[in-house]
Protein backbone atom coordinates (compact mmCIF):
# COMPACT_ATOMS: atom_id res chain seq x y z
CA UNK A 1 0.00 0.00 0.00
CA UNK A 2 1.48 3.38 -0.65
CA UNK A 3 2.40 5.68 2.14
CA UNK A 4 -0.20 7.71 2.95
CA UNK A 5 1.29 10.97 1.53
CA UNK A 6 2.08 9.46 -1.34
CA UNK A 7 -0.98 8.33 -3.10
CA UNK A 8 -1.63 9.54 -6.58
CA UNK A 9 -3.62 11.94 -6.82
CA UNK A 10 -7.46 11.36 -7.78
CA UNK A 11 -6.55 14.07 -10.53
CA UNK A 12 -3.64 12.22 -11.59
CA UNK A 13 -5.48 8.69 -11.61
CA UNK A 14 -8.06 10.93 -13.45
CA UNK A 15 -5.49 12.09 -16.06
CA UNK A 16 -3.62 9.06 -16.56
CA UNK A 17 -7.42 7.01 -17.31
CA UNK A 18 -8.26 9.30 -20.10
CA UNK A 19 -5.09 8.45 -21.73
CA UNK A 20 -7.11 5.22 -22.53
CA UNK A 21 -9.12 7.64 -24.84
CA UNK A 22 -11.71 6.07 -26.92
CA UNK A 23 -12.94 2.72 -27.42
CA UNK A 24 -13.06 1.18 -31.81
CA UNK A 25 -14.65 -1.53 -31.94
CA UNK A 26 -13.77 -3.11 -28.12
CA UNK A 27 -10.40 -2.23 -28.49
CA UNK A 28 -9.11 0.45 -26.34
CA UNK A 29 -7.14 3.08 -28.21
CA UNK A 30 -3.88 4.61 -26.87
CA UNK A 31 -3.12 7.99 -26.60
CA UNK A 32 0.94 8.25 -26.48
CA UNK A 33 1.66 9.77 -23.29
CA UNK A 34 4.26 13.42 -23.83
CA UNK A 35 5.94 12.86 -20.69
CA UNK A 36 7.43 10.03 -18.55
CA UNK A 37 5.23 11.43 -15.42
CA UNK A 38 2.46 10.92 -17.23
CA UNK A 39 3.51 7.45 -18.77
CA UNK A 40 4.56 6.49 -14.91
CA UNK A 41 1.60 7.98 -13.04
CA UNK A 42 -0.17 4.07 -12.42
CA UNK A 43 3.14 3.33 -11.67
CA UNK A 44 5.34 5.59 -9.56
CA UNK A 45 6.32 8.86 -9.29
CA UNK A 46 9.04 10.07 -11.70
CA UNK A 47 12.33 12.69 -10.50
CA UNK A 48 15.45 13.94 -10.49
CA UNK A 49 18.26 15.43 -9.01
CA UNK A 50 18.84 18.66 -9.89
CA UNK A 51 21.79 21.67 -9.61
CA UNK A 52 20.94 23.71 -6.33
CA UNK A 53 21.13 26.17 -8.47
CA UNK A 54 18.17 24.82 -10.36
CA UNK A 55 15.84 27.94 -10.10
CA UNK A 56 18.04 29.93 -11.67
CA UNK A 57 18.56 27.96 -15.00
CA UNK A 58 15.42 28.83 -16.83
CA UNK A 59 16.20 27.30 -19.87
CA UNK A 60 15.64 23.73 -17.94
CA UNK A 61 12.16 25.06 -16.51
CA UNK A 62 10.07 23.95 -18.95
CA UNK A 63 11.59 19.86 -19.61
CA UNK A 64 11.35 19.42 -16.21
CA UNK A 65 8.15 20.85 -15.30
CA UNK A 66 7.02 18.55 -17.92
CA UNK A 67 8.64 15.62 -17.21
CA UNK A 68 8.97 14.99 -13.60
CA UNK A 69 6.84 15.45 -10.18
CA UNK A 70 9.76 15.47 -7.58
CA UNK A 71 13.27 16.91 -7.43
CA UNK A 72 16.20 16.36 -4.91
CA UNK A 73 19.07 19.11 -4.93
CA UNK A 74 21.99 17.66 -5.65
CA UNK A 75 24.48 18.67 -3.06
CA UNK A 76 23.07 21.94 -0.57
CA UNK A 77 21.55 20.08 2.34
CA UNK A 78 24.06 17.71 2.76
CA UNK A 79 25.98 17.94 5.94
CA UNK A 80 29.20 19.68 4.43
CA UNK A 81 26.73 22.11 2.54
CA UNK A 82 24.26 23.07 5.29
CA UNK A 83 26.53 22.56 8.28
CA UNK A 84 30.11 23.03 7.78
CA UNK A 85 30.74 24.28 11.23
CA UNK A 86 28.42 23.50 14.78
CA UNK A 87 27.29 27.07 14.90
CA UNK A 88 26.80 27.81 11.36
CA UNK A 89 23.87 26.60 9.74
CA UNK A 90 23.69 27.30 5.39
CA UNK A 91 19.81 27.52 4.69
CA UNK A 92 20.23 30.26 1.91
CA UNK A 93 20.51 27.69 -1.34
CA UNK A 94 18.51 25.01 0.13
CA UNK A 95 15.42 27.58 1.12
CA UNK A 96 15.63 28.76 -2.36
CA UNK A 97 15.28 25.57 -3.71
CA UNK A 98 12.33 24.36 -1.85
CA UNK A 99 10.61 27.85 -2.60
CA UNK A 100 11.51 26.87 -6.75
CA UNK A 101 9.74 23.62 -5.86
CA UNK A 102 7.06 24.20 -4.21
CA UNK A 103 6.11 27.30 -6.65
CA UNK A 104 6.29 24.57 -9.37
CA UNK A 105 4.20 22.39 -8.47
CA UNK A 106 7.34 19.90 -7.57
CA UNK A 107 7.71 17.64 -4.18
CA UNK A 108 10.89 17.84 -2.66
CA UNK A 109 13.35 14.78 -1.62
CA UNK A 110 15.85 16.10 1.28
CA UNK A 111 19.09 14.62 0.41
CA UNK A 112 20.79 13.54 3.28
CA UNK A 113 20.39 14.31 6.66
CA UNK A 114 23.15 12.27 7.75
CA UNK A 115 25.76 10.97 5.28
CA UNK A 116 27.75 8.54 7.07
CA UNK A 117 31.16 8.82 5.72
CA UNK A 118 33.91 10.56 7.57
CA UNK A 119 34.77 12.27 4.11
CA UNK A 120 31.26 13.46 3.81
CA UNK A 121 31.23 14.95 7.27
CA UNK A 122 32.29 17.77 8.66
CA UNK A 123 35.12 16.81 10.97
CA UNK A 124 33.87 19.21 14.29
CA UNK A 125 30.25 16.59 14.20
CA UNK A 126 32.46 14.09 16.04
CA UNK A 127 34.55 16.49 17.91
CA UNK A 128 34.14 17.38 21.60
CA UNK A 129 37.23 20.29 22.41
CA UNK A 130 40.23 18.39 21.69
CA UNK A 131 38.74 14.90 22.09
CA UNK A 132 36.17 12.96 20.92
CA UNK A 133 32.95 13.35 21.43
CA UNK A 134 30.92 10.87 23.91
CA UNK A 135 28.44 8.41 22.41
CA UNK A 136 25.89 10.69 23.62
CA UNK A 137 27.31 13.68 22.20
CA UNK A 138 26.94 12.38 19.12
CA UNK A 139 23.64 10.78 19.58
CA UNK A 140 22.34 14.64 20.88
CA UNK A 141 24.02 16.09 17.58
CA UNK A 142 22.12 13.33 15.32
CA UNK A 143 18.80 14.84 16.77
CA UNK A 144 19.14 18.30 16.90
CA UNK A 145 20.68 18.40 13.31
CA UNK A 146 17.51 16.57 12.42
CA UNK A 147 15.19 18.25 13.75
CA UNK A 148 16.22 21.47 13.27
CA UNK A 149 16.26 20.71 9.13
CA UNK A 150 13.26 18.46 9.24
CA UNK A 151 11.16 20.97 11.27
CA UNK A 152 12.04 23.58 8.79
CA UNK A 153 10.67 22.29 5.67
CA UNK A 154 7.96 20.06 7.48
CA UNK A 155 5.20 19.52 4.77
CA UNK A 156 7.24 21.23 2.06
CA UNK A 157 9.96 18.21 1.72
CA UNK A 158 7.64 15.18 1.50
CA UNK A 159 10.67 12.33 1.34
CA UNK A 160 14.45 12.26 3.17
CA UNK A 161 17.16 10.19 2.21
CA UNK A 162 17.66 10.24 6.54
CA UNK A 163 20.62 7.93 6.19
CA UNK A 164 22.95 7.65 3.37
CA UNK A 165 25.67 5.17 2.92
CA UNK A 166 26.04 3.65 6.06
CA UNK A 167 26.55 0.18 5.20
CA UNK A 168 30.55 -1.56 4.52
CA UNK A 169 31.78 -2.34 1.58
CA UNK A 170 33.74 -4.86 2.60
CA UNK A 171 32.75 -7.36 5.42
CA UNK A 172 31.43 -5.13 8.31
CA UNK A 173 27.68 -4.55 8.31
CA UNK A 174 28.15 -0.98 8.82
CA UNK A 175 31.13 1.62 7.04
CA UNK A 176 33.69 2.39 9.92
CA UNK A 177 32.83 6.10 10.39
CA UNK A 178 32.80 8.58 13.44
CA UNK A 179 29.30 7.63 13.65
CA UNK A 180 29.71 3.90 14.03
CA UNK A 181 32.77 3.75 15.97
CA UNK A 182 30.93 5.93 18.61
CA UNK A 183 27.11 4.73 18.64
CA UNK A 184 27.31 1.11 16.19
CA UNK A 185 23.80 1.36 14.72
CA UNK A 186 22.39 3.87 17.46
CA UNK A 187 23.35 6.76 15.45
CA UNK A 188 20.92 5.50 11.81
CA UNK A 189 18.27 4.62 14.79
CA UNK A 190 18.33 7.79 16.18
CA UNK A 191 18.04 10.01 12.96
CA UNK A 192 15.28 7.89 11.87
CA UNK A 193 13.13 8.74 14.98
CA UNK A 194 13.77 12.51 15.18
CA UNK A 195 12.72 12.73 11.86
CA UNK A 196 9.13 10.82 11.99
CA UNK A 197 8.70 12.62 14.88
CA UNK A 198 9.08 16.28 13.41
CA UNK A 199 7.41 15.10 10.50
CA UNK A 200 4.99 11.74 10.87
CA UNK A 201 3.95 12.14 7.31
CA UNK A 202 7.25 12.34 5.51
CA UNK A 203 8.89 8.81 3.84
CA UNK A 204 11.74 8.00 5.51
CA UNK A 205 14.26 6.15 3.38
CA UNK A 206 17.28 4.75 4.06
CA UNK A 207 19.77 4.97 0.80
CA UNK A 208 22.63 3.13 -0.33
CA UNK A 209 25.14 2.10 -3.98
CA UNK A 210 25.46 -1.31 -4.62
CA UNK A 211 23.00 -2.42 -2.35
CA UNK A 212 21.47 -4.77 -4.94
CA UNK A 213 25.17 -6.81 -5.02
CA UNK A 214 24.24 -10.25 -2.52
CA UNK A 215 26.92 -9.77 -0.02
CA UNK A 216 25.79 -6.39 0.69
CA UNK A 217 22.09 -6.89 0.20
CA UNK A 218 22.44 -9.30 2.93
CA UNK A 219 24.19 -7.01 5.20
CA UNK A 220 21.26 -4.03 4.43
CA UNK A 221 18.65 -6.66 4.78
CA UNK A 222 20.38 -7.40 8.74
CA UNK A 223 20.42 -4.08 9.05
CA UNK A 224 16.61 -3.23 8.09
CA UNK A 225 15.90 -6.09 9.79
CA UNK A 226 17.09 -4.88 13.12
CA UNK A 227 15.53 -1.33 12.61
CA UNK A 228 12.69 -2.65 12.17
CA UNK A 229 12.53 -5.02 15.27
CA UNK A 230 13.50 -2.01 17.32
CA UNK A 231 10.31 -0.21 15.80
CA UNK A 232 12.40 2.20 13.98
CA UNK A 233 10.36 4.69 11.70
CA UNK A 234 11.77 3.29 8.53
CA UNK A 235 9.58 3.44 5.34
CA UNK A 236 11.78 2.57 2.44
CA UNK A 237 15.32 2.01 0.79
CA UNK A 238 16.72 3.89 -1.70
CA UNK A 239 18.63 1.93 -4.18
CA UNK A 240 20.63 4.76 -5.92
CA UNK A 241 20.86 3.05 -8.98
CA UNK A 242 24.35 4.02 -10.71
CA UNK A 243 25.15 1.70 -13.46
CA UNK A 244 27.34 1.07 -15.97
CA UNK A 245 26.03 0.24 -19.86
CA UNK A 246 26.73 -3.70 -20.57
CA UNK A 247 27.09 -4.21 -16.97
CA UNK A 248 23.30 -3.68 -15.37
CA UNK A 249 22.49 -6.24 -12.85
CA UNK A 250 19.16 -6.73 -13.37
CA UNK A 251 18.59 -9.93 -11.91
CA UNK A 252 20.00 -8.71 -8.24
CA UNK A 253 17.90 -5.68 -8.86
CA UNK A 254 14.59 -7.93 -9.11
CA UNK A 255 15.82 -9.97 -6.29
CA UNK A 256 16.92 -7.09 -3.62
CA UNK A 257 13.25 -5.17 -4.96
CA UNK A 258 11.58 -8.37 -3.89
CA UNK A 259 13.83 -8.87 -0.65
CA UNK A 260 12.39 -5.27 0.50
CA UNK A 261 9.11 -5.82 -0.59
CA UNK A 262 9.22 -8.65 2.12
CA UNK A 263 9.87 -7.04 4.33
CA UNK A 264 7.08 -4.72 4.51
CA UNK A 265 9.04 -1.39 3.01
CA UNK A 266 8.63 0.29 0.09
CA UNK A 267 11.44 1.03 -2.60
CA UNK A 268 12.82 4.04 -4.14
CA UNK A 269 15.38 4.25 -7.26
CA UNK A 270 17.01 7.51 -6.04
CA UNK A 271 20.35 8.61 -8.50
CA UNK A 272 19.30 6.62 -11.39
CA UNK A 273 21.77 6.92 -14.69
CA UNK A 274 24.20 4.65 -16.67
CA UNK A 275 27.46 5.40 -17.32
CA UNK A 276 28.61 5.04 -20.91
CA UNK A 277 32.57 4.72 -20.46
CA UNK A 278 32.29 2.50 -17.53
CA UNK A 279 34.23 3.59 -14.62
CA UNK A 280 34.83 0.13 -12.28
CA UNK A 281 38.19 -0.04 -13.35
CA UNK A 282 39.24 3.05 -11.52
CA UNK A 283 39.30 1.40 -8.42
CA UNK A 284 40.61 -2.39 -9.88
CA UNK A 285 44.10 -3.57 -8.55
CA UNK A 286 45.25 -0.67 -6.16
CA UNK A 287 44.47 1.99 -8.55
CA UNK A 288 46.59 0.80 -11.17
CA UNK A 289 44.76 2.08 -14.27
CA UNK A 290 43.82 4.97 -13.53
CA UNK A 291 46.84 6.97 -15.34
CA UNK A 292 46.08 5.31 -18.54
CA UNK A 293 42.13 5.78 -17.86
CA UNK A 294 42.70 9.65 -16.79
CA UNK A 295 43.00 9.69 -21.05
CA UNK A 296 40.27 7.73 -21.67
CA UNK A 297 37.59 10.40 -23.30
CA UNK A 298 36.24 8.17 -26.19
CA UNK A 299 32.83 10.03 -27.11
CA UNK A 300 34.25 13.28 -26.69
CA UNK A 301 32.46 14.62 -30.50
CA UNK A 302 29.30 11.96 -29.88
CA UNK A 303 28.54 9.23 -29.04
CA UNK A 304 27.90 6.34 -31.52
CA UNK A 305 24.12 5.48 -32.75
CA UNK A 306 24.88 2.04 -31.48
CA UNK A 307 25.66 3.03 -27.84
CA UNK A 308 22.62 4.84 -27.41
CA UNK A 309 20.77 1.96 -29.01
CA UNK A 310 22.37 -0.24 -26.21
CA UNK A 311 21.45 1.96 -23.73
CA UNK A 312 17.46 2.26 -24.43
CA UNK A 313 17.39 -0.98 -24.40
CA UNK A 314 19.55 -1.17 -20.85
CA UNK A 315 17.13 1.37 -20.02
CA UNK A 316 13.72 -0.72 -20.90
CA UNK A 317 14.97 -3.67 -19.39
CA UNK A 318 15.07 -1.67 -15.95
CA UNK A 319 11.93 0.41 -15.95
CA UNK A 320 10.69 -3.45 -17.09
CA UNK A 321 11.80 -4.35 -13.56
CA UNK A 322 10.41 -1.16 -11.81
CA UNK A 323 6.97 -1.60 -13.66
CA UNK A 324 6.79 -5.17 -12.45
CA UNK A 325 7.23 -3.68 -8.78
CA UNK A 326 5.44 -0.98 -8.97
CA UNK A 327 3.13 -1.70 -6.12
CA UNK A 328 6.18 -1.13 -3.89
CA UNK A 329 8.05 1.32 -5.57
CA UNK A 330 7.30 5.10 -4.48
CA UNK A 331 9.17 7.06 -6.80
CA UNK A 332 12.27 6.40 -9.96
CA UNK A 333 14.43 9.66 -9.77
CA UNK A 334 17.38 10.46 -12.62
CA UNK A 335 20.81 11.81 -11.21
CA UNK A 336 20.51 15.28 -13.21
CA UNK A 337 18.20 16.40 -15.98
CA UNK A 338 20.64 16.27 -19.51
CA UNK A 339 23.82 14.33 -20.59
CA UNK A 340 25.71 17.60 -19.63
CA UNK A 341 24.79 17.95 -16.19
CA UNK A 342 25.87 14.57 -15.13
CA UNK A 343 28.45 14.41 -12.35
CA UNK A 344 29.63 11.44 -14.33
CA UNK A 345 31.37 13.86 -16.83
CA UNK A 346 33.57 14.91 -14.20
CA UNK A 347 34.19 11.76 -11.63
CA UNK A 348 36.13 9.56 -11.05
CA UNK A 349 38.05 11.28 -14.31
CA UNK A 350 37.14 13.95 -17.12
CA UNK A 351 34.94 12.72 -19.68
CA UNK A 352 31.87 13.59 -22.40
CA UNK A 353 29.87 11.15 -20.96
CA UNK A 354 25.25 10.40 -21.92
CA UNK A 355 24.58 8.93 -18.84
CA UNK A 356 20.69 10.15 -19.19
CA UNK A 357 17.51 10.26 -21.18
CA UNK A 358 17.95 13.74 -22.41
CA UNK A 359 20.96 15.07 -24.54
CA UNK A 360 22.90 18.66 -24.07
CA UNK A 361 20.28 19.93 -26.20
CA UNK A 362 17.67 18.73 -23.46
CA UNK A 363 16.22 16.87 -26.66
CA UNK A 364 14.71 13.21 -25.44
CA UNK A 365 17.66 10.28 -26.64
CA UNK A 366 16.74 6.95 -27.78
CA UNK A 367 16.39 5.74 -24.40
CA UNK A 368 13.56 8.24 -23.36
CA UNK A 369 11.80 6.80 -26.31
CA UNK A 370 12.49 2.95 -25.03
CA UNK A 371 11.32 4.00 -21.45
CA UNK A 372 8.34 5.94 -22.29
CA UNK A 373 7.28 2.45 -24.36
CA UNK A 374 7.92 0.21 -21.47
CA UNK A 375 5.66 2.77 -18.64
CA UNK A 376 2.82 3.27 -21.04
CA UNK A 377 2.63 -1.07 -21.73
CA UNK A 378 3.62 -0.36 -25.46
CA UNK A 379 5.93 -3.22 -25.03
CA UNK A 380 5.32 -6.44 -24.73
CA UNK A 381 7.64 -8.26 -22.21
CA UNK A 382 9.12 -10.32 -25.05
CA UNK A 383 9.71 -6.85 -26.83
CA UNK A 384 12.01 -5.91 -23.82
CA UNK A 385 15.78 -7.03 -24.23
C1 LIG B 1 26.09 9.58 -4.12
C2 LIG B 1 25.32 10.60 -3.31
C3 LIG B 1 24.77 11.69 -4.18
C4 LIG B 1 25.77 12.16 -5.20
C5 LIG B 1 26.23 11.00 -6.01
C6 LIG B 1 27.19 11.39 -7.08
O1 LIG B 1 25.33 8.69 -4.74
O2 LIG B 1 24.26 10.06 -2.59
O3 LIG B 1 24.42 12.78 -3.38
O4 LIG B 1 26.85 12.77 -4.54
O5 LIG B 1 26.88 10.12 -5.13
O6 LIG B 1 27.00 12.64 -7.60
Amino acid sequence: MAHPTFRRTFLEIVVSSLLVTASLGGRPLLAQPSSLREAAADHFLIGLGVSDSISEMEECHGLLQQQFQIVTPENCMKPAGLRPTADRWDFDLPDRFVEFAVANQLQVVGHCLIWAKDDRTPPWFYQDGDGLASRELILQRVRDHVTTIVSRYRGRITQWDVVNEALDDGPNQLRDSGWSRATDYEFIAEAFRAAHEEDPQALLIYNDYNNEAPAKRERMIALLKKLLADQVPIHAVGLQGHYEIDAIPYENIDATIQAIRDLGLRVVVSELDIDMIPRGRWWADGGKYREEMAMLDPYANGCPEDLLRRQAEQYAKLFAIYKKHAEAIERVSFWNLHDGQSWLNYFPWNRVNYPLLFDRQLQPKPAYHAVLQVLSGRSKPSDIP
